[in-house]
């Protein structure tokens, strides 16, 4: 299954690549050739129309095959019926969805999308993210100018544990809260209490910390740099906070889930990506150092998604980089039977394993564990 998958989506990017080729030299030709008089284009051959509407006819029918599971669409008078879709590829693609999702949700678009061109956008990064998280990524929408906080201040903190954040320059209309004060109010343990966040990656508690000195140590022992990192769902962003002090660059997945995360993360000099998790990673193959995964990589995320998460992963890290998995947590059983399994298929080498019973409610109640792990890619494959 996953190989018909695999050779249909090659055949389809290989028919693409081509034709954007033979697009290219077209008009290339067609630009730079002195000897041509006329000033009017010659038309474009027969075979790269053709070739064309069969590729719109497949992301056509890929698109429709998403709302009809079952594939029937015998009123399709596409070019492409001959084509069968295999049906994991349509599993994968609504599960991380290939870039034609916004189709998939025309009201939200379509609400999205009413606004005055060259005027002040709608307040409405909200609907932005309801799209993002269902696939629709990149935004369509281009043509207006995103909403400034009405009295911000220029004194920026240069210390990205400074006592406080500057509420006065997050634009907080659509969020119960109005200040980072607030939002500490409600919950101490959101991320945005720098007082408290400064505690962190520090000690040494329990045998799930791995407190960044000992991480450094770790990879200066292996002969290991670390010079660039991600933190995925890094929340107000206290990994790359710390790793900062150690002149490492690290960036921060971080959407906006009922407060406002990447402004905090750039509030504090720190680099935030609006990313959510079941996205391909911004970033080239084989770039990276580190990643960590903290808390927001966990047992709610089905598992294919999380399958999908840590090949991405392994795509970004460098030969020799590590993968952090941060007090992610499951019912202990799934970690012997799926995730344990699912982790050890990466075939990365266990420099540190550490699991321990969750002790809250729900931890005791569902029977979960806590896993720590740092893994290190191996240098070639
Ligand atoms: C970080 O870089 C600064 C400036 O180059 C240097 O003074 C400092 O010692 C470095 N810190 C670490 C932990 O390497």
């Amino acid at each position: 299954m996953g190989f018909t998958m695999g050779l249909n989506l090659l055949l389809l990017v290989a028919m693409v690549a081509t034709n954007i080729l033979s697009l290219y030299h077209l008009s290339s030709t067609t630009l730079h050739s002195p000897t041509s008089p006329n000033p009017t284009l010659p038309p474009v051959p027969d075979h790269l129309l053709r070739q064309l509407n069969s590729i719109r006819a497949t992301i056509y029918q890929l698109t429709r095959l998403q709302h009809t599971p079952s594939g029937a669409n015998p009123a399709s008078k596409t070019t492409s019926t001959k084509h069968t879709i295999p049906p994991d590829l349509l599993l994968y693609s609504r599960l991380s969805p290939i870039a034609s999702s916004c189709n998939n949700h025309p009201e939200l678009l379509h609400k999205y999308m009413s606004y005055t061109p060259f005027s002040l956008c709608p307040l409405d990064f909200d609907l932005a993210e309801a799209l993002i998280l269902r696939g629709c990524h990149p935004l369509p929408r281009r043509r207006c100018f995103s909403r400034t906080p009405q009295k911000r201040t220029s004194l920026l903190p240069q210390n990205p544990f400074s006592s406080s954040l500057p509420s006065s320059n997050v634009v907080w209309d659509k969020y119960s809260c109005k200040s980072f004060d607030c939002l500490n109010r409600l919950n101490p343990n959101l991320g945005f209490d720098l007082a408290r966040e400064i505690t962190k990656f520090i000690s040494y508690k329990s045998e799930l910390d791995l407190p960044i000195l000992q991480l450094m140590q770790i990879a200066k022992a292996a002969k290991s740099v670390i010079r660039l990192g991600l933190d995925i769902g890094g929340g107000t962003g206290t990994f790359a906070a710390r790793m900062k002090e150690y002149n490492v660059t690290v960036m921060t997945t971080t959407m906006n889930v009922a407060a406002p995360y990447s402004e905090a993360v750039a509030l504090r000099g720190l680099v935030p990506l609006h990313v959510p998790m079941q996205q391909r990673l911004p970033l080239f193959d084989g770039v990276v150092d580190i990643v960590r995964c903290g808390h927001a990589v966990n047992r709610w995320i089905p598992v294919t998604m999380m399958e999908f998460l840590l090949y991405d992963v392994d795509r970004v890290l460098r030969e020799g980089g590590y993968l952090w998995l941060d007090q992610f947590f499951s019912k202990g059983v799934d970690l012997e039977e799926v995730y344990g399994p699912l982790i050890g298929k990466l075939g990365y080498k266990k420099v540190k394993w550490a699991t321990a019973n969750k002790m809250d409610i729900s931890g005791l109640k569902n029977g979960e564990v806590y896993l720590t792990a740092l893994l290190q890619k191996p240098v070639s494959r």
